[in-house]
């Protein structure tokens, strides 16, 4: 079905294209309830585990960015998600940088985007969520951001982030804290050891309150080649995080530079910058994903972002050690039937490998010299 569509999307503006998507999802969903849950349907016991407080029916959740403003959580529910990361929402509405800012590179599955954080501000995304969370059947991640402004720097800004998280963690199953942005004039302040210590204190200080004891995972940046061995920055910010109780990672984020793109230089030169997603980040994402849990002696859950297209990726990325999964170029691409084509595409390769669940599955690739496999 979507393919049917995809060269009429394809005419259009990536962004615009994102919107009308989602608008005709919005519609078929209001109109036949039951009828996108019945077209995309699998469920499989083996894909089921309990993680981070929740239940969690199968691995694969949308990724964040994708409905900054949590509209579609069930249409999310019902083509198969088994989680749903909504954000990133910051504690100030922001309208995110000048159009065109998301950019398709077909020739390499990829993406590249400066959306700039754009969402409607937490207050108004808390509400939403107040309002629809007796619908939800799913796990719910709330990804949070510093709000799009230079001018909120050092204390300010830690201050902007506990704004949000005190608004948004009542109504999260976790929150993220996108500590690396790549789209913001300012640059990703939060991954230096300082300013994420500083952050952390506040954030778990702030979730002491009974209704805010939700799990808090940090979403790192990819690292610059798929072949880091030891990275003491790494080590210093994954030390941080575990001192302070950090529950999890999420890696990765988009990367600020091209490599693993073969498109034309002067075409990727007109684009100019963003986060570049999708197939290229594969490899570069799965390896931050092993170190981290070879770092964490596989005791903190990862969940494994970053060019998953097909159940290939997605099983690579969780014996490389993440415990779940997410996507969003991939959804561009293929439509929302590749994820109940990745659900049965796991469950063949757990039989394959004798797994009866796929947490069976994590981290048994988990050795840096498997870099290389993808
Ligand atoms: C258009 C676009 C917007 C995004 N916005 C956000 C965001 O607001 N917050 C965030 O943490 N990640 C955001 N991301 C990053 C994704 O969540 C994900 O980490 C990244 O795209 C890699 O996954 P993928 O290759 O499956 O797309 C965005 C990605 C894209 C393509």
């Amino acid at each position: 079905m979507y393919k049917l569509f995809r060269p009429f999307l394809f005419r259009m503006d990536a962004e615009r294209a994102h919107d009308v998507s989602l608008r005709m999802a919005k519609y078929a969903q209001s109109l036949t309830p039951g009828m996108v849950s019945s077209l995309f349907e699998f469920e499989d016991e083996r894909l089921k585990q309990r993680l981070l407080g929740s239940t969690f029916s199968n691995p694969l959740g949308l990724a964040a960015g994708a409905d900054k403003n949590a509209v579609l959580v069930d249409f999310w529910e019902a083509v198969g998600f088994g989680f749903v990361e909504v954000g990133s929402v910051t504690a100030q509405a922001s309208k995110g940088n000048p159009q065109p800012r998301a950019f398709r590179v077909q020739e390499d599955g990829a993406l590249i985007n400066r959306m700039g954080l754009n969402n409607e501000g937490a207050a108004a995304v808390a509400k939403r969520l107040g309002e629809t969370r007796s619908q939800r059947k799913r796990p719910l991640g709330v990804n949070i951001a510093k709000t799009h402004s230079p001018d909120i720097m050092g204390e300010a800004a830690v201050e902007d982030f506990r704004e949000s998280f005190r608004l948004l963690a009542p109504q999260a199953s976790y929150v993220a804290l996108n500590v690396s942005c790549p789209n913001t004039r300012e640059g990703k302040t939060f991954e230096d050891p300082e300013a994420l210590d500083a952050l952390l204190t506040v954030i778990m200080k702030e979730r002491e309150a009974p209704e805010r004891r939700v799990p808090v995972l940090i979403k790192v940046s990819p690292p610059n080649s798929p072949r880091i061995v030891f990275d003491s920055e790494l080590e210093e910010m994954i030390a941080i995080a575990v001192e302070h109780g950090v529950d999890g990672f999420i890696a990765t984020n988009t990367a600020s530079d091209r490599s693993g793109l073969t498109a034309e230089e002067t075409d990727l030169d007109q684009i100019g910058q963003g986060g570049m997603s999708g197939a290229p980040l594969h490899a570069r994402s799965t390896q931050m994903v092993r170190y981290l849990y070879r770092a964490t002696d596989g005791e903190t859950p990862i969940i494994g972002v970053g060019g998953i297209r097909d159940a290939e990726t997605a099983y690579n990325m969780i014996c490389a050690g993440a415990s779940l999964i997410q996507m969003y170029t991939g959804l561009v691409y293929e439509g929302p039937g590749l994820v109940k084509q990745i659900k049965q595409g796991l469950v063949e390769r757990m039989k394959r490998d004798d797994h009866t669940n796929i947490g069976e599955a994590v981290g048994t690739r988990s050795q840096i010299g498997e870099a290389a496999q993808v």
